[in-house]
């Protein structure tokens, strides 16, 4: 049993993880919130979030309070416990969702709603976390080097593509992700060799985020690139640094696996927490998320796939084709992922080509 010391040492230190990392609006024993306002914990940006919820509370007259970090959120939740002033928790990926609810976390939502509006792929079976957005991890291709237009990940082991491959690093979430849907597909030995074939195939050691992989092939040091579709958006759009469009124009996306399983998908979503105090209205805010209104605010101003399959991704989502969504469950992907951070380790994958 963990010590009271222990517990608060824990509590200090995740209060400065989210005090260092930013917190948008603090709640919690200092800063009260008023009775019945949700308050959510969010590993998402609250840019992203934000017109959905003032959307919200325009309709309702609910108010929402955030408390936005980049860590450690599971971490205060389980530290609070039952003291904790979270109804929500907002992230992304079904790895991380599940963690939550294998933590103790989180409680079942039984909202017909929800179940109507969110495919059952894109939720957990028992109903602890629902997805709000996919994501699809795509190849981005050299529009001038690449002539192919298709792909599979399993191709980016072919040693053809030697020394013209970048990607973050192995244990990044989403690269962790992809590689146990490798697991769930093939196997364990597969997975591995794969691994194994595609460090050898790297242009240099992974580094940086998706963006800066589309970076070096506009500056030539590689042809292809692993990343997530949004990142296209926010490279094409992007006047704060307007280098990034040239980035993004050079690039040209390859949905891997579009003729036989489908190329990978992943969300962002909630869960109710385990002692969410305002939880009547955390239902209802849940229930606001997954409503076609709301989905239509997420999908334009994310650019990411909606999972309500009433609503249409925005312009420049359909504009880069077609995406058919390897159907594999997620939970298959919380299921593996510690296993494939293992393999990631066990390659040395982020020691990079020549290791
Ligand atoms: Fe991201």
């Amino acid at each position: 049993m963990a010590s009271l010391t222990g517990m608060r040492r824990l509590a200090a230190q995740v209060l400065a993880a989210v005090v260092f990392t930013g917190v948008a609006l603090s709640i919690g024993a200092t800063a009260a919130s008023a009775q019945g306002d949700v308050n959510i914990y969010s590993y998402r940006e609250p840019q992203l979030i934000d017109p959905l919820l003032k959307a919200f509370t325009d309709k309702t007259g609910i108010r929402t309070n955030i408390v936005y970090a980049s860590a450690g959120l599971n971490e205060r939740l389980a530290a609070e416990g039952q003291n904790s002033p979270a109804d929500l928790l907002f992230t992304v990926d079904a790895g991380r969702l599940s963690e939550a609810k294998d933590a103790g976390l989180t409680q079942p939502v039984a909202l017909a709603s929800l179940a109507a509006a969110i495919p059952a792929e894109y939720r957990d079976p028992e109903q602890h976390w629902f997805g709000l957005t996919m994501r699809s991890r795509i190849v981005y291709a050299s529009k001038s080097r690449v002539k192919q237009d298709r792909i599979t990940y399993e191709e980016l082991a072919d040693p053809k593509w030697k020394g013209k491959i970048c990607i973050r690093s192995g244990q990044h979430v989403y690269n962790t992700s992809l590689t146990a849907t490798i697991i769930a597909h093939h196997g364990e030995a597969f997975a591995e060799q794969w691994l194994r074939g595609l460090k050898a195939n790297l242009a240099h050691k992974p580094a940086g985020g998706d963006r800066e992989q589309a970076r070096d092939i506009y500056s030539g040091k590689c042809d292809l690139a692993v990343g997530n579709t949004y990142y296209m958006a926010l490279m094409a759009k992007n006047e704060k640094n307007p280098e990034q469009k040239r980035w993004g124009a050079a690039i040209k996306p390859l949905f891997p696996n579009a003729n036989d399983r489908g190329s990978h998908v992943n969300i962002s979503g909630m869960a109710l927490a385990k002692n969410a105090p305002n939880k009547a209205n955390a239902l209802k805010l849940m229930d606001y998320l997954a409503s076609e209104e709301a989905q239509k605010i997420y999908a334009t101003a994310n650019n990411e796939y909606p999972v309500n399959p009433a609503v249409e991704p925005s312009d420049i989502v359909k504009s880069w084709g077609k995406l058919k969504p390897d159907p594999l469950p997620l939970e298959n992907i919380a299921k593996y992922r510690k296993k494939a951070s293992e393999l990631v380790d066990k390659v040395n994958f982020d020691a990079g080509p020549s290791s």
